[in-house]
């Protein structure tokens, strides 16, 4: 085939012609290997029933994988048996926190629904409770007496314990987000300070064969009430073309991935599609540049000594929800904690459980099950840098490149701008470029 014509077919169906995609390469070292895509069509209401009893069967046979819930019985057998040893896997319908400590739950499965009782007498799961959210799906273990489960311990999803393998030399990837170019509190002078740190082809700057972006990449138009008022460029093709600009200052021995969010002119629901080109043309003439959907798994760096590192961009709408609605999330640091929030997730393979958490198109699968474990997770959107480790996988909550707007101060964010979060795959350490000109 002629290579104007595969790079017609590949735009066709929405994949970005690098040069790797057209030579069928994988040269740059990136590849994708999760990127939900949503055909756009009419949906109707069957198609949002099917996509969450198959939510439901998903998490529930993840569950199944839990030695502790093996034996797990259906919520309409439950309340029959007067045991001291029931287990169930349950959806949380309702769940209900008394003056007195103890938490009332009204679970639900296929079969039908319960009322579960914590007590407050057992202070460690409470604790434990605090963190459920509604409609997740959770294995209960507890006992039954005159038709009301009695839960002793609760079991999540959760991942397993994971070591990340090491490259011999040093390999850094630098993960962004937010960088809202358009917007009129758009750190210029840093984004440029940091492009300029980028070709200084420093010690470390020259090992430096990844940037992920991941998303709010331009400020958009129309995102929030009286915008406008807070825009350098009103015109979202012109803010993408600025955005080009600087992209195309990034060395082309550097791979830059690239994910759309709120503001980066796509829909808002989840999955969201990749950057088109219509929107942002001069993006596509850039051979370095991997664009791809929110959420999606970036394999990063396989060659012939090293697997590879698995990477998932999801840039994180949905902590706005939790953050909110999760009191026990609020009082583990909130918005100024955003590991928490990724843990949270990992806990329950999905990165937004309750039903309009945020705002998911009907598929199957669904598209926010974390079926495969990343190595790493990265996110954006909270605009305030935030690191951890759970069970070996890496959480990033990348800064952002925009100074506190009023929308942000009305949410209670407290941006920690001009940062620029690097890991070594040779050690995975971490280290925090500050390009903040303020500090
Ligand atoms: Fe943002
Ligand atoms: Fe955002």
């Amino acid at each position: 085939m002629e290579k104007a014509d595969k790079i017609k077919q590949m735009l066709e169906k929405g994949i970005v012609p690098t040069v790797d995609n057209i030579n069928n390469s994988n040269k740059t070292g990136v590849d994708i290997v999760h990127a939900p895509e949503y055909i756009p069509h009419k949906v109707n209401v069957k198609e949002f029933h099917e996509a969450n009893r198959e939510k439901f069967t998903t998490m529930k046979n993840l569950l199944m994988n839990r030695s502790e819930l093996q034996n797990a019985v259906s919520i309409s057998r439950a309340p029959q048996m007067e045991s001291k040893d029931v287990t169930v896997i349950g959806m949380v319908f309702e769940k209900t926190k008394f003056p007195t400590g103890t938490i009332r739950l009204e679970l639900e499965d296929l079969s039908g629904k319960m009322v579960a009782i914590i007590s407050k007498k057992n202070e460690e799961l409470l604790k434990k409770a605090e963190f459920i959210a509604k409609d997740e799906v959770i294995g209960f273990i507890g006992g039954c007496s005159k038709g009301i489960f009695f839960i002793n311990d609760i079991v999540w999803p959760d991942v397993p314990q994971k070591n990340l393998p090491t490259t011999k030399e040093d390999v850094y990837v630098a993960f962004l987000a937010d960088i809202h170019v358009g917007s009129k509190v758009f750190l210029k002078e840093e984004f440029e300070s940091f492009l300029k740190w980028l070709n200084d082809d420093n010690d470390i700057s020259k090992k430096v064969k990844y940037i992920l972006m991941c998303g709010d990449v331009v400020d958009g138009v129309g995102i929030y009430p009286q915008q406008d008022k807070e825009l350098e460029i009103t015109d979202i093709y012109e803010q993408f073309k600025a955005l080009a600009k600087y992209i195309k200052q990034i060395p082309k021995d550097k791979q830059i991935i690239i994910s759309a969010s709120d503001h980066d002119g796509v829909r808002i629901e989840d999955p969201r599609p990749r950057i088109p080109k219509h929107l942002a043309p001069d993006l596509y003439d850039v051979d370095n540049i991997h664009l791809v959907t929110n959420p999606s798994i970036i394999k990063l760096h396989k060659v012939d000594s090293y697997p590879g590192i698995n990477v998932l961009m999801y840039h994180g709408d949905s902590f706005d929800y939790y953050i909110n609605n999760v009191e026990a999330l609020r009082l583990a640091g909130g918005y100024d904690k955003g590991s928490e929030v990724i843990k949270f997730f990992l806990q329950r393979r999905h990165l937004s459980p309750t039903y309009g958490g945020q705002e998911v198109l009907p598929m199957k699968p669904d598209p926010l099950v974390l079926h495969q474990i990343p190595d790493v997770v990265h996110t954006g959107h909270i605009h305030k840098s935030d690191i951890g480790t759970y069970k070996g996988t890496i959480m990033i909550c990348s800064s952002c490149f925009q100074g506190r707007t009023s929308y942000q101060e009305k949410l209670g964010h407290h941006p920690d701008p001009g940062k620029v979060i690097l890991l070594n795959l040779k050690n995975m350490k971490i280290k925090i470029l500050d390009f903040n000109k303020e500090v």
